[in-house]
């Protein structure tokens, strides 16, 4: 016998302590779909004010509707982050909001699948700019921003291709390895001053990136088979490693990368 009964609520007091972002900005790019906007909802309901960060107006406005819709305060900003201008007015205009950005989240990111050899010299541009310079540029600027506040967190979205090649990774590939090296670079830059960056590598994830992948016949099928949980990747699976990253209690995990995979990546 226990001195109880046993089950119990958990403690609010202990919970938040570990995961409430009350108080806090984030910053999502790629937020208005997919795993961004996941990330965004989390981060939102766990108590940040949000702004999205992504180039089409109309579901940049949905976004924020569905967020304030969870009781969460959001704004966006539209821009094209393959354009280095477009990501400087981003960093002066995000924090006019709900001021100084706390959490970068870069998820934004395109995925140009052609096999490397025919892949053009505008191909390769356009991914690094938005997969690679866009998040290097944010992080440039916000980080040392965050740093002399004594406290930030940056979570940076990588792929499969961040440790491993995987289906035409092409450029794509080479964008995705270089943002787990930008996450370590800015740990070993920030860490000690508060600022944690960590790489967030998903599987195959059901999203508008990944529909050209799932137009092909049994490829859906085959990719869950490779997991060991046997199922592709929802932008939900990626909520609560948002809102563990984005906290407080996080503040030891810094220049990691985290796999949300399914165990796709040790099958
Ligand atoms: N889905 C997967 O299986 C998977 C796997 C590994 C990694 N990832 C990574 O996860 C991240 C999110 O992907 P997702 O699958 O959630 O894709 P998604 O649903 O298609 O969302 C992509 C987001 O990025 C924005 N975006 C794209 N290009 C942009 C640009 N030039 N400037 C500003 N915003 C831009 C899009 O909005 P606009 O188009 O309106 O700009 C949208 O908000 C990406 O970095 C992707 O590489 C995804």
């Amino acid at each position: 016998m226990h001195g109880d009964d046993g089950a119990r609520e958990p403690s609010d007091t202990y919970l938040r302590g570990l995961f409430s972002l009350s108080g806090r900005t984030a910053l999502v790019t790629g937020g208005s779909s997919g795993i961004g906007y996941a990330m965004a909802e989390a981060i939102g309901r766990a108590g940040a004010a949000v702004v999205l960060v992504a180039r089409r107006e109309p579901e940049l406005a949905g976004a924020v509707a569905e967020l304030r819709g969870h009781g969460v305060r959001a704004a966006a900003i539209s821009a094209d982050l393959a354009d280095a201008d477009a990501v400087r007015r981003v960093c002066e205009q995000a924090p006019a909001f709900f001021g100084d950005v706390d959490i970068l989240v870069n998820a934004a990111g395109n995925n140009i699948r052609r096999p490397m050899a025919e892949l053009t010299p505008g191909d390769h541009d356009l991914t690094m700019r938005v997969n690679l310079t866009a998040p290097y540029l944010l992080g440039q600027h916000f980080g040392p921003r965050m740093a002399g506040r004594g406290w930030g967190r940056i979570i940076n979205i990588g792929s499969q291709q961040s440790i491993s090649a995987f289906g035409d990774s092409g450029v794509y590939g080479v964008s995705k390895a270089a943002i787990a090296g930008l996450s370590r670079s800015q740990a070993e830059a920030w860490s000690r001053h508060g600022v944690c960056s960590n790489t967030v590598v998903p599987g195959f994830v059901l999203t508008p990136l990944t529909e050209p992948a799932q137009a092909v016949p049994g490829r859906v099928e085959a990719l869950a088979a490779r997991t060991m949980t046997g199922r592709n990747g929802l932008p939900a699976d990626f909520a609560a490693t948002a809102v563990l990253l984005a906290g407080d209690g996080a503040a030891y995990i810094t220049g990691q990368i985290i796999c949300v995979d399914g165990g796709f990546s040790v099958h």
